[in-house]
């Protein structure tokens, strides 16, 4: 009797952990946005850039999967650190159709600026149906563009002394980075922003040293501790998520992504990350 009544206890128990762990997993982590600092060491990095702060803000996703009205929030908390630089390292969107485009206006109303600049680039999903739409690409960068974001698509630009590279999406239709990294000068205090960190074992970047700078992973979403997650859509599972050493003078940070493509995450908090510029 005694027994049964406690394995009975156990059942209750375990079946309340479940569903409390579940609504966790759906509907608390994925809006427990973390901030998350880092330093960020720079070659050639001018004196007067010394102490500024660049904020990554990376895969915001907004579409009909959850409320954006979260990234409306994030932003607005974002805008409190008065960043010097923001950059957004792609996918704006989930797309499924022209709807993405208002609902983009919308949270773009209350985007993050940096008071030096802003800079971005384009993820796959920024690209629409296969990767391949350049209409919807166009629509977003011009999007961007009217919110004083500027988009580098294998393209270099210099805000004030600091040397901001951008590839185009490897999974979409313009990946050219050879275009920008042809003209690498190694003189400058140089930062490159790659949607997807896959690109880092590719055989593209003429000896650059310094930081890239990507999302694309948003940590897996879901992770067992102690163990890689289940679910990455990179090739090199090593590029899960944080700060990653490529041992040749390249220093890659994956952002976890402050939005999600579903609403599910498990020891993997949505993330805003704010560097300090320093010298190297
Ligand atoms: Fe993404």
């Amino acid at each position: 009797m005694r027994r049964r009544n406690f394995i009975k206890k156990g059942a209750i128990a375990g079946i309340g952990c479940g569903v409390l762990s579940g609504l966790y997993t759906w509907q608390i982590e994925p809006f427990w946005l973390e901030f998350v600092q880092q330093k960020m060491p720079i070659q050639n990095l001018p004196d007067h850039l010394i102490g500024k702060t660049l904020m990554q803000i990376s895969d915001v996703h907004v579409g009909n999967r959850f409320d954006y009205q979260y990234i409306i929030d994030a932003f607005k908390e974002a805008q409190q650190f008065r960043p010097d630089f923001v950059v957004y390292t792609g996918d704006y969107v989930s797309y499924e159709d022209e709807r993405q485009f208002e609902q983009l206006e919308e949270v773009l109303k209350h985007r993050v600026n940096g008071s030096l600049g802003t800079a971005a680039v384009l993820g796959n999903h920024d690209y629409g149906k296969n990767w391949a739409e350049q209409a919807v690409a166009n629509h977003i960068t011009n999007q961007l563009e009217k919110a004083d974001i500027t988009v580098l698509k294998n393209q270099q630009m210099d805000i004030a002394g600091l040397n901001i590279i951008g590839f185009d999406d490897y999974w979409a239709i313009n990946f050219a980075p050879e275009k920008v990294m042809n003209q690498y000068d190694n003189s400058k205090a140089n930062i490159i922003l790659c949607h997807n960190p896959d690109v880092c074992d590719l055989d593209v970047w003429n000896g650059y040293k310094g930081w890239i700078l990507a999302g694309h992973t948003h940590g897996g979403q879901c992770k067992p501790p102690f163990l890689n997650p289940p679910m990455l859509p990179v090739k090199n599972k090593k590029y899960a998520a944080g700060k990653i050493d490529l041992e040749d003078g390249r220093k890659l940070y994956i952002n976890r992504a402050v939005g999600h493509l579903w609403q599910v995450r498990f020891n993997v908090r949505p993330e805003i990350t704010i560097f300090e510029l320093e010298r190297a």
